[in-house]
């Protein structure tokens, strides 16, 4: 079901000649959080030398690295000394400083992804507009500037206010049902956007190397916790009919290549009843989506971002496995030093595999590893999924 021209084109051999002789390479990734650790555990296999650039000497990748540089992702300065320590340079997160990117860009540092494709998805305004001038589907929206226009797109009702810039697992999103809700909008640049009557939730995640050829992951469905907006468990591949899969693949790629850009992004898109695709989001870099790919597909998302930045041939995205994910999260009414309940049980259960992140301290909603769980029957991984969420707490030692 799944095509991969990559691929059949490593098998009638590489191309590219600057394979002939592999020297270590020195590269640095902006953000030091899980993201950063698990990309890091795959580049051991690798001749690369690492660097990571973030602000707490306690952060997940920090003792991963053999670099470890202390200083603020957003800053001009830090950034722009980072980047010239590196032959080849990525992001974890997408808040990180353009117009040091644009510069050592300039200056001859690879940076995968390119600055003009971190720029435009960094805003999500500039990122809707993208869509619009690129003709990809996505629910219709307006810009805000301020809390008190909101009520001038009663119209748009019901809803989904987003700021522009500053964001992050659901935080920076909020449902505005009624007129009663504009209470809850953003006094800052936003977009408005009509609510989409979700059946399903997908990620996409796209690579593209550096001489631009492409290969997608299998699509993965994610499924929300209505309340706190966040994740709740994953399955991958999404079973999903033909036609679905078809669009969702042809959207994934048409967008990410008008990107211009080499690197691994993921691709968010709602699918409604009517079998209609749209893109929610697109992030630029490895994403919660992709963990499973560690596991359960040949080539990581982690190996994935290496070939990319390394200028190595791609690697094979299919499935090995169905997986799922489940997120392990701080307790509610829990802050303070970790403490990790009932996990023998599941490091007990077959075909499981646990992630911590290294995070010294929890507190509610703090995501602080994941789960992964293979098995060829769908069945076994939800009633997995379930019980994994219901077994293993995060919660803080002295509460
Ligand atoms: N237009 C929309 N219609 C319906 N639900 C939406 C819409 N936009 C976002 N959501 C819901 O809110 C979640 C978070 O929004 P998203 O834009 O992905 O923000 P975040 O940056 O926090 O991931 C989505 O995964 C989806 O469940
Ligand atoms: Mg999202």
């Amino acid at each position: 079901m799944h095509t991969n021209s990559t691929r059949d084109g490593n098998k009638n051999g590489y191309k590219n000649s600057n394979f002939a002789k592999i020297t270590l390479m020195k590269a640095g990734i902006l953000g030091g959080g899980q993201l950063g650790r698990m990309l890091l555990q795959a580049a051991a296999n690798y001749t690369v030398e690492t660097f990571v650039l973030e602000n707490d000497p306690h952060c997940p990748a920090a003792h991963l690295c053999h670099n470890f540089i202390l200083g603020d992702i957003t800053n001009f300065d830090d950034v722009y000394a980072f980047g010239k320590k590196v032959d080849v340079l990525t992001i974890e997160i997408e808040n990180v400083n353009i117009e040091a990117l644009e510069k050592l860009e300039a200056e001859g540092v690879k940076v995968i992804p390119k600055p003009s494709a971190i720029k435009i998805i960094k805003n999500k305004i500039k990122q809707k507009g993208f869509y619009q001038v690129n003709e990809i589907p996505t629910s219709d929206f307006v810009v805000t500037h301020t809390k008190e226009s909101l009520p001038h797109h009663h119209a748009f009702l019901p809803a989904v206010h987003k700021l522009g810039e500053g964001g992050y697992d659901g935080k920076g999103v909020q449902i505005i049902r009624t007129k009663d809700d504009f209470e809850k909008g953003f006094d800052a640049p936003s977009v408005l956007e009509k609510m989409v009557a979700i059946d399903k939730e997908l990620a996409m995640i796209v690579a593209i190397a550096q001489d631009g050829s492409a290969t997608l992951y299998p699509p993965a469905e994610m499924i929300f916790d209505p309340v706190l907006n966040l994740l709740d468990y994953q399955i991958s591949p999404a079973i999903l009919p033909e036609k679905v899969s078809w669009k969702a693949e042809a959207i994934a790629l048409k967008l990410v290549k008008a990107f211009n850009s080499p690197g691994l992004f993921a691709v968010e898109l709602f699918v409604t009843k009517d079998e209609e695709v749209f893109v929610n989001e697109t992030a630029p870099r490895v994403h919660n989506s992709g963990h499973h790919s560690i596991e359960a597909n040949y080539s990581s998302q982690y190996d994935m971002l290496w070939r990319i930045m390394l200028n190595y041939p791609l690697g094979n995205p299919d499935a090995i496995l169905p997986s799922a994910i489940v997120n392990i999260l701080g307790a509610e009414g829990h802050s303070g030093e970790a403490v990790y309940t009932n996990l023998a049980d599941v490091l007990g259960m077959d075909n499981v595999f646990v992630h911590l992140y290294g995070k010294k301290q929890t507190k509610p909603g703090r995501k602080m590893g994941h789960v992964t769980i293979m098995h060829k029957d769908y069945q076994d991984l939800r009633y997995k999924a379930n019980k994994i969420k219901h077994t293993l707490k995060v919660e803080a030692k002295n509460s």
